[in-house]
């Protein structure tokens, strides 16, 4: 049997017994009414697990109350593993997107869309089906290694924090303000948001101010919510906002060097189109980005030059 020191929600020191079958029991020190016991599995006793655990401990097992208050801080220590969560309206929300079947799948590869993730990375629910991996966001920025990039639909940040690692400086725009919020808390998790100039914004209506200023431009834009891969083929004109062929039109005002990030469905003829059609025609390449050698979306690199 382990023992822990564990603080209540109302800041009661109490003892906790981990024994390797039973529950955990945790007993205030000095109010027994206070009394409190909760089942925590020892071999999957994890600090990136305990939320899902805890959200388990509460449906699965009916004769044990689970009495963890997710929103006051919560303290597990040993000698030999430790937890310190200060927010525990975090492990709620961890909770609740464990167990959304709209979230479920997309929170289960938490750690490859943010690999520190369990340091206080925050999605919201559109961010969690669009955010890019980060294996493919590292891919990303390889190429624009060096450059001022301007990332047109930043999101939660996917992107924009590995553009930020290696670029000479990104500016990262998004409509939506709760977004540009999360991406500023995302690459702060980084540690580096002083390379970032956030812009809550239309891309469209702040096209003409940014002609002058970016080296490449990196376009995410809505593919149309988790559905764009029930067609076979993903025409340019199922992009949102815009369709594909305007927003190219505008995004080259900007700059030739263009780097679309588009559904593994897209039509690849017309992403050819858009090269041959622009005036002088751009050079294209084209990227499969794979996670665990399955592809995952298609990424389009527009140059006047080779990058
Ligand atoms: C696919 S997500 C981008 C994901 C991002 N690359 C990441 O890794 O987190 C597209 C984003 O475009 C934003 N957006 C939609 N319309 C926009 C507009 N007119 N101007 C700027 N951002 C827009 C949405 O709010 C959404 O966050």
């Amino acid at each position: 049997m382990e023992r822990y020191r564990m603080q209540s929600e109302e800041h009661i020191p109490c003892n906790v017994f981990l024994s390797s079958t039973g529950p955990v029991i945790f007993k205030p020190v000095e109010n027994q009414s206070s009394f409190k016991q909760i089942i925590i599995i020892p071999e999957y006793f994890d600090y990136r697990e305990i939320w899902a655990i805890l959200s388990l401990v509460g449906t699965s097992h009916e004769e044990v109350e689970l009495r963890v208050d997710f929103n006051t801080s919560l303290t597990l220590a040993s000698d030999k593993r430790s937890m310190t969560i200060d927010d525990q309206s975090h492990l709620k929300k961890e909770a609740e997107n464990s167990t959304n079947p709209k979230i479920n799948r997309y929170w289960i590869q938490r750690y490859d869309l943010f690999s520190r993730y369990d340091e206080g990375i925050q999605i919201d629910e559109e961010g969690w089906y669009s955010v890019t991996h980060e294996e493919i966001a590292i891919k990303h920025a390889e190429r624009c290694r060096g450059k001022v990039v301007i990332d047109c639909f930043a999101g939660v940040g996917g992107n924009t924090i590995q553009f930020a690692k290696v670029s000479s400086s990104v500016i990262a725009i998004d409509i939506d303000p709760m977004k540009v919020k999360m991406a500023m808390n995302n690459a702060n998790v980084y540690g580096v948001a002083n390379h970032v100039d956030f812009v809550v914004g239309d891309f469209f209506s702040l096209a003409p101010s940014l002609k002058v200023i970016g080296d490449v431009s990196f376009l995410a834009p809505p593919w149309g919510g988790p559905n764009y891969c029930k067609v076979e083929s993903f025409k340019m004109d199922m992009l949102q906002p815009r369709d594909g062929y305007s927003l190219f039109k505008i995004v080259q005002s900007i700059t030739p060097n263009i780097i679309m990030y588009l559904p593994k469905n897209v039509d690849l003829a017309q992403l050819e189109e858009l090269a041959s059609l622009s005036s002088p025609p751009l050079t294209l390449e084209i990227e499969e980005s794979c996670i665990g050698g399955k592809m995952i979306a298609i990424t389009a690199y527009f140059s006047r030059n080779a990058a």
